[in-house]
């Protein structure tokens, strides 16, 4: 079989390197992919949200499965189109990608189904979001309805900042028609958990969770970015409690899609906040999480492409899906400055020596080959990913990874998996 990858990060050469163990995987073409899927797949120079484009090659290529990495493909019809033409595909189709592609939708089908989550309110008026945040206690959070590349949440500690997201996102529009509607909500406390299920329509087989750090320095601190690294499994959200999960934020989602007639296929997402009152969904994505899956694909034993190919057609045996119990840990190297800007163009060496570690990969996010070199071409470069007993052991094995590889102007956060081994020693 044939597989069409859509995709350019971390997560899609994680997906590539465990699509391509598969033996029913015969060529994989990454669409537009990066420095490290051209050693598994051929890449093809088709923008990830060209859904004609994608269909197009996909039928004149004889692809039997399509993978689309990120949301965007998803929120723009590539599930439709994949349907209308027959052709496999691992993810939902628009209307249930607006779990992730509009958080008013999210909060409104999460409301709808029962889904603990903060409290809420949307609007449309720039007057009216003034009024209510006005009214509402602190610290609250606003949020853009739209996909924001991560950017469009604003945890207001002020009243004047919680004024001047509204103004940004309704008046000033950065982030354009996304920021038209926005949700106010209250603010939750407490340590947050990713939690991903496979999903056929009406089954889902949960994965084990998984702990992502978005904020850039150690500690939590600074902005936030697409996520500096992640591990898995969270001890926030041992093993004891992921059916209890599965029951609560993921089986009730996919009854109320499928009875809306769009059954969820793919991986659901959900983003946790783990408080004193119990678990509470912060957000739902429609895809794997990056780093989130780089982790969570070195432990997964069970054949990918077989697994997706059941989310498709709507058979998947839960049962049947296999994690090693050993603990991952993910550290994304990236380039000084990341989130904000950053120089490109870096040249990387020392991956192969990494690597002389069987239990080490390291999977290349923002770099491209140039000739026989990997040079950087994003702000989240690398993620380098180790298997271990468990977590501390696993924490060493990566970090050691981390420093065998080096370009020029490189950071990473020195504290993935702390919070983890914390609470274990606790
Ligand atoms: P989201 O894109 O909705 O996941 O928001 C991005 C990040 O903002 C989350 O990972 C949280 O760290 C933070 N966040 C979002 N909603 C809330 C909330 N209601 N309370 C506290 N933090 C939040
Ligand atoms: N790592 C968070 C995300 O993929 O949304």
């Amino acid at each position: 079989m044939n597989v069409l990858l859509v995709g350019s990060g971390g997560r899609e050469h994680a997906l590539a390197w465990k699509l391509s163990q598969s033996p029913l995987v015969n060529k994989i073409y990454a669409a537009p992919g990066n420095g490290g899927t051209a050693g598994l797949c051929e890449n093809v120079p088709i923008s990830d949200t060209d859904v004609q484009a994608l269909m197009a090659f996909a039928r004149e290529n004889a692809v039997g499965l399509i993978v689309p990495g990120p949301e965007a493909p998803l929120v723009a019809g590539l599930a439709d189109a994949a349907a209308q033409a027959n052709i496999p595909c691992f993810g939902p189709n628009a209307f249930a990608a607006q779990l992730e592609g509009s958080k008013a939708f999210a909060k409104q089908i999460m409301r709808e189904t029962g889904v603990p989550t903060a409290d809420f309110a949307v609007f449309d008026d720039h007057q009216a979001a003034r009024a209510h945040v006005e009214s509402r206690p602190l610290p609250m959070v606003i949020k853009a309805d739209g996909l924001a590349a991560g950017k469009g949440v604003v945890v207001a500690q002020t009243r004047e900042q919680a004024l001047d997201a509204l103004d940004e996102m309704m008046v000033r529009k950065v982030f354009g028609q996304a920021g038209a509607r926005v949700v106010v909500e209250d603010c939750l406390l407490g340590e947050e958990a990713s939690f991903l299920a496979f999903c056929d329509g009406e089954r889902a087989a949960p994965m084990p969770s998984c702990q992502d750090h978005k904020a850039v320095f150690d500690g939590d601190t600074g902005p936030n970015t697409g996520g500096m690294g992640a591990y898995s499994p969270a001890p926030v959200l041992p093993r004891s409690r992921w059916e209890e999960m599965t029951a609560l934020v993921i089986t009730p989602i996919l009854k109320t899609l499928a009875a809306k007639g769009h059954p969820f296929k793919g991986v659901l997402y959900a983003g946790l906040m783990m408080t004193g009152n119990g678990p509470l969904v912060l957000e739902y994505n429609v895809r794997f999480g990056d780093p989130e899956c780089q982790p969570l694909l070195m432990r997964l034993e069970s054949d990918l492409a077989e697994t997706m190919l059941a989310c498709a057609a709507g058979r998947l045996d839960p049962s049947a899906l296999r994690f090693t119990d050993r603990t991952a840990l993910c550290v994304v190297m990236a380039a000084e400055g990341y989130p904000g800007n950053y120089p490109k163009g870096m040249a990387i060496s020392g991956i192969e020596n990494a690597e002389a570690d069987a239990n080490v990969k390291v999977f290349v996010a923002g770099a491209k080959r140039e000739g026989d070199a990997l040079v950087t071409s994003g702000g989240r470069v690398l993620g380098v990913t180790a298997l271990d007993s468990d977590l501390a052991a696993a924490q060493r094995r990566a970090y050691q990874a981390v420093g065998k590889v080096t370009f020029e102007n490189a950071f990473h956060r020195s504290d993935i998996g702390a919070k983890g081994i914390a609470r274990s020693q606790a």
